[in-house]
């Protein structure tokens, strides 16, 4: 393609355990997208808030350190990594320690501004689906490619527990819906999916269908 190809950006959003990660994940593997998740993002400054013992209240302390610290994005095997220090964090990612705190230092106003070009700076690379709480609303609002995916909170918190992880999805939810900083909630124009009773292939094919709706083409 051209250098002046203008790539294309899918908006998944919504809360905890709706299933946001795997329909991104089958979405981007059918039809050929960068993967990017950016809520591992929001963990992996939780992570490094974490190591290094700063109490994730003390809004001003976080931002001196989030200047410290060198935080990379890459695209490894078609999917979005960062990098802290040049520290791949993994796995820990997802351990209850940031789960507790991930939700506080997200709503830091300096997190979301120091996090929101290095989500946009993905553009520059391909199309993409990039999933999240604020990116129909905020990252990539001009997209017609949106979707909310939901589930009841009952189904959300079962999920999690399946998954054998410890995650107080209500809690998480409660504060991404409250902060004031790009709040989690569903854009004006996005298609808003209930998966409580669906299949993830169920989900899939929804948002293909819905993807063709709005002219998305295969490239
Ligand atoms: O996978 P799960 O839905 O449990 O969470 P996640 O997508 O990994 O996001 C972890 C946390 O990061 C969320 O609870 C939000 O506090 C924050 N986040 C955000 O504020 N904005 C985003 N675009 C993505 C995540
Ligand atoms: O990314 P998010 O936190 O929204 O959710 P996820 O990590 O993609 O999905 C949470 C769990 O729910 C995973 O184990 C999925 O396999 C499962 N899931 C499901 O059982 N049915 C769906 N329709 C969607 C997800």
């Amino acid at each position: 393609m051209s250098s002046e190809t203008i790539y294309r950006a899918i908006a998944i959003d919504g809360p905890a355990a709706s299933g946001k990660s795997t329909v991104a994940k089958q979405l981007a593997k059918q039809l050929g997208l960068i993967m990017v998740n950016s809520g591992a993002m929001y963990r992996a400054i939780a992570w490094k808030v974490k190591q290094e013992g700063i109490d994730p209240q003390k809004n001003t302390l976080v931002e001196a350190s989030l200047e410290k610290w060198d935080l990379s994005c890459e695209v490894v095997d078609g999917a979005s990594v960062i990098l802290v220090n040049g520290v791949n964090p993994g796995d820990a990612l997802r351990e209850k320690e940031v789960n507790a705190i991930v939700s506080t230092i997200a709503a830091i106003p300096k997190v979301r501004d120091c996090l929101l070009s290095k989500q946009r700076e993905f553009l520059h690379i391909g199309d993409l689906v990039m999933e999240g709480r604020d990116i129909g609303t905020v990252i990539f609002p001009n997209t017609p490619y949106k979707f909310f995916i939901t589930a009841s909170e009952k189904v959300r918190a079962s999920r999690r527990s399946a998954e054998g992880l410890t995650d107080q999805v209500a809690e998480r939810d409660r504060q991404d819906s409250q902060r004031k900083t790009a709040p989690l909630r569903a854009a004006e124009d996005a298609v808003v999916i209930d998966s409580s009773e669906m299949t993830i292939s169920e989900v899939v094919d929804t948002v293909k269908a819905k993807l063709k709706e709005r002219g998305w083409e295969q490239r």
